[in-house]
């Protein structure tokens, strides 16, 4: 039997670059486009790339994330990240297969004091987090068999992420300042890889678990103690890392795109259903650091 085909957009994100380095499921093989090779925006191109019979399956990892720019580029958040996903759904539809839509932490507005679960109110407080909750409406909207992955803080070995930046960053200061109220999930960008070919496999294969599932990196850690975690384990790895860490309020680092104080992620409905359990952001960070150590 030939293999199936999952179809992975945004395959040069951060994310991408890490599914692109995955096995594949067991029958499957994964066709992934980077942007230049597929604009999710783009009907006809999404039209031609869904025509081979044998793609069973979208994953979809394309997306505007440039938090802050979002605040002065509004249409291009929208186009990417709530159009986009509409023009893939409904061409999912059109095929009769399944997609998996990867949003975030945004969406809500940070007034939790415990994770944030599925049922809750969201209220985003950026663009970029609107934009992103219009492209899960837009995808529910479609009628498409799906699986909304809403996660948060990603971090890998490619592309930009908060660990790369301490690194380099903390390389060439003595001491550094880091904001100490915002509490989120760092989450390794390959654990939501697999999850996401976890999630269309088992989708494609009949699984009636449909809907937005979270899936959010454990303990709950603030910006500073996060950063404290990456210079202890980088300190023992031999990076030059800076002599302090000061921790300050997001008052005294203004962006321009507001951030959710409390981010963290509830992933009990995503275990009862798929029995993925919320990924220990600490081991991760052990697979990351000793990858970019190798590399340096
Ligand atoms: N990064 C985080 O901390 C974080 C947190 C929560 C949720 N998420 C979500 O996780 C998913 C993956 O994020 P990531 O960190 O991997 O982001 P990323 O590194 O910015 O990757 C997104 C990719 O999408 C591509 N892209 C942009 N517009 C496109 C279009 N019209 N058609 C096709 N591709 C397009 C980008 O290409 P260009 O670089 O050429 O623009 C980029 O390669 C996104 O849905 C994001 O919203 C991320």
């Amino acid at each position: 039997m030939t293999d199936r085909i999952v179809l992975t957009t945004g395959a040069g994100g951060q994310v991408g670059q890490a599914l692109m380095e995955l096995p594949p499921p067991a029958g499957w093989r994964i066709d992934g486009r980077g942007r230049g090779a597929l604009d999710i925006t783009d009907p006809d191109a999404v039209g031609a790339a869904l025509a081979d019979g044998a793609v069973a399956a979208v994953i979809n990892l394309a997306a505007y994330t440039a938090v802050d720019r979002a605040e002065t580029e509004p249409d291009a958040a929208y186009r990417i990240n709530r159009d986009g996903p509409a023009v893939l759904a409904e061409a999912c539809v059109r095929r009769g297969i399944p997609l998996v839509h990867v949003s975030t932490d945004y969406v809500f507005d940070g007034s939790a004091d415990r994770p944030w679960r599925e049922t809750d109110p969201t209220g985003p407080v950026s663009v970029y987090g609107a934009s992103k909750l219009a492209g899960e409406q837009a995808v529910a909207a479609a009628g498409v068999r799906h699986a909304i992955l809403r996660t948060s803080w990603v971090f890998g070995a490619q592309g930009g992420n908060f660990v790369k930046t301490m690194l380099r960053v903390g390389a060439d200061r003595d001491s550094l300042r880091v904001v100490a109220d915002q509490i989120g999930g760092p989450t390794p960008a390959r654990a939501i890889a697999e999850t996401c070919l976890t999630l269309a496999d088992r989708l494609a294969s009949g699984a009636d678990a449909t809907g937005v599932f979270h899936y959010g990196g454990s303990p709950a850690v603030s910006w500073h103690g996060f950063a404290e975690a990456i210079f202890a384990r980088a300190a023992a790895l031999g990076w030059r890392v800076p002599r302090t860490v000061e921790a300050i309020t997001t008052a005294d680092y203004p962006t321009p795109a507001r951030r959710p104080a409390y981010s963290a992620l509830d992933t009990t409905r995503l275990t009862e259903a798929y029995g993925i359990a919320a990924p220990d952001w600490r081991t991760g960070l052990d697979d990351v650091l000793a990858r970019l150590t190798q590399k340096d």
